[in-house]
Formats: C-alpha cells, sequence, structure tokens
C-alpha cells in the first residue's frame, strides 16, 4: 500500500484544509463535491491560507477539482470524506463511492461526532475503512485514526504515517468513541458554555472571556463555535438528547436559520473578519 493519489469528497471548511494541506506535501490531489459554487469559496480560503502562510498560490493550479464522481476517485489511493455531518448523507457518499472506487482504495472519514461502525456496513471493503479525522489542519494539527472493530492493522499504520507526511500529529484512538479524543473534551466545555448561555447565567462575551483569561487562549467557546461552523455544531448538538444540548441547539438553530454561519459567512456569534473577542479591550 502506498499513497500518491488523494481524493477529497466535500470542498467545505474541512475538505478544502485537508486538499490543500496534501497538494503542500506533495500529494496528487483532487477535490470533489455536488455543489460546484463550493469549489469557488474552497479556492478562495485556499488562497487565503497560503497568504496567511507567506507561500505561493501556485499550488492550487494543481489541485484539481470536479463534480464528476468517478472522474474524482479514478486511481485514487485514498478517500479523505469530509462531506456535511449527517448520517443518512454520508451512507449514501459511500455506497456510492464503494461502486465507483477502483479496489486498492483507501476509505477514511472526518466525521466529527459519528463512528465508522455506524457507516461501515454500506462499505464494500470494511478491512480498508477507518476514520481519520483531522482538526484544524494548519493551527491544529492533531489528526486521530479510529478504526472500527474490522480495520486492518497496515491501514492503521499507514495512517500513521500518512498523518506525519500531511505535517499533523496522529493520535490512535483504540475504542470507538464519538468525538475521538480532543473533540470529546472540548464538547464538554462548549456544552457548557452553550448551557451558561441558554440559562442566561452570563452573556457569551463574559463567558468567553473566563476561559481566554484563564487559559491564555486567543478565543472562547463561542469563537470556537464560530470557527467550526453553527451548521455543524448544530448537526452535532440536535443529536444529543438531554434538555441542555436541546435548548443549546434551538439557540444555534437561529443562527442556521438566519445564514449566520459563523467565520465561512462573515458572521455567527461575532461578526469576521474583525470579531470582537480579538479587539485590544476585550479582555479588559
Ligand atoms: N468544521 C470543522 O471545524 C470540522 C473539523 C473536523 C471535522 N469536520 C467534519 O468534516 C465534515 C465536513 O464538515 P465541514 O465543516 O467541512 O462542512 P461544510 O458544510 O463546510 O462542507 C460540506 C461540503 O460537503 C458538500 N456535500 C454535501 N453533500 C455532498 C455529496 N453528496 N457529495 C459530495 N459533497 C457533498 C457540500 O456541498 C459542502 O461543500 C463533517 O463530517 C464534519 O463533522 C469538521
Amino acid at each position: 500500500m502506498k499513497i500518491n493519489k488523494v481524493c477529497i469528497l466535500g470542498a467545505g471548511t474541512l475538505g478544502t484544509r485537508i486538499a490543500l494541506q496534501a497538494a503542500l506535501s506533495g500529494f496528487q490531489v483532487t477535490v470533489y463535491d455536488i455543489n460546484a459554487e463550493a469549489f469557488v469559496s474552497s479556492k478562495k480560503v485556499m488562497s487565503k491560507i497560503l497568504r496567511m502562510l507567506t507561500l505561493s498560490e501556485d499550488v492550487i493550479a494543481t489541485i484539481q477539482f470536479t463534480t464528476d464522481a468517478e472522474e474524482a476517485v479514478a486511481d485514487a489511493d485514498i478517500i479523505s470524506e469530509s462531506v456535511t455531518e449527517e448520517l443518512p448523507l454520508k451512507r449514501q457518499v459511500w455506497a456510492q463511492f464503494s461502486a465507483l472506487a477502483p479496489a486498492k482504495t483507501i476509505f477514511t472519514t472526518n466525521t466529527s461526532y459519528l463512528l465508522p461502525s455506524m457507516l461501515v456496513d454500506v462499505v464494500d471493503r470494511p478491512s480498508l475503512f477507518c476514520a481519520f479525522h483531522f482538526h484544524d489542519v494548519f493551527t491544529a494539527k492533531v489528526v486521530d485514526i479510529m478504526p472500527h472493530a474490522g480495520t486492518s492493522e497496515e491501514v492503521i499504520t499507514l495512517l500513521e504515517e500518512f498523518g506525519r507526511a500531511l505535517r499533523q500529529v496522529p493520535v490512535i484512538v483504540r475504542k470507538e468513541n464519538p468525538g475521538y479524543v480532543f473533540n470529546f473534551m472540548l464538547m464538554a466545555v462548549i456544552g457548557a458554555a452553550g448551557k451558561l448561555r441558554t440559562k442566561e447565567v452570563a452573556s457569551m462575551e463574559d463567558i468567553d472571556k473566563s476561559w481566554m483569561v484563564n487559559f491564555h487562549m486567543p478565543m472562547g467557546p463561542f469563537g470556537i463555535l464560530d470557527s467550526i461552523g453553527l451548521d455543524t455544531a448544530w448537526h452535532v448538538t440536535h443529536n444529543l438528547e438531554d434538555a441542555g444540548s436541546q435548548a443549546f441547539a434551538a439557540l444555534l438553530k437561529t443562527y442556521v436559520d438566519a445564514g449566520k454561519l459563523g467565520e465561512k459567512t462573515g458572521e455567527g456569534f461575532y461578526k469576521y473578519p474583525a470579531p470582537a473577542f480579538k479587539e485590544p479591550d476585550f479582555l479588559t
């Protein structure tokens, strides 16, 4: 098994970042999405990241963008799937690509909170299927490798090497766990922040300030939510059954319905590109 050609499914927040990092790391990259408009914003985000990293934007031209699923996966050594966090959609996508991909292709999902065992029954090659979950890719560089019971050890080892080749720090999650390791801990913090807000214990700004000041962090839970995307956060939160999570999901839904999805749409809990929490007097 050797990885040269990488196929990314989904040109959104994470698919864009993984594709760019793979191209920067010397892999041949194809990005597939059902929506061609996603490619326009994907390329803009890539340019922005490259400018931030003071790297040449030429690498973008090496990435192939396509809405043709068959073309996207032709000769791919690995698929990294970053489509919207919805179980029925991911199941449909994995069934589709099981029928299209060459037998050698390793299948990985970047799901944040679903488990590989919830998807594996639609996959035609269970031993080559594994969760391979990124964070921000460029500033938060942990990559979680979470197999299901039938993932081959060879695939786990290969993903560890591939993760390092993408300049990430691999973490192996030996038992399936929603949210892996870091997100499991992060969920507890974000969930608590959401409950403090919906119970009106403190303002969003004061909740963020508490976290930022005490832990010397550049942003608090609501800033983090804006960077994740409030739609993605809603998909996760509304599936949690406790009353506190449901109240927070209802709040998130008001933002999603208003098109305020966070940093990616220019507004979420804060307004971008200059959110209030970055102002010099925010923490005074
Ligand atoms: N946003 C984050 O911070 C973050 C971090 C780690 C993991 N993830 C995970 O990555 C995945 C994607 O999240 P995101 O934030 O990039 O979402 P996003 O909404 O920014 O992008 C999702 C993309 O999937 C595309 N899509 C929808 N249906 C499709 C289909 N059938 N075939 C191909 N493409 C399709 C959409 O057009 C969109 O471009 C989710 O599973 C999420 O949990 C997100």
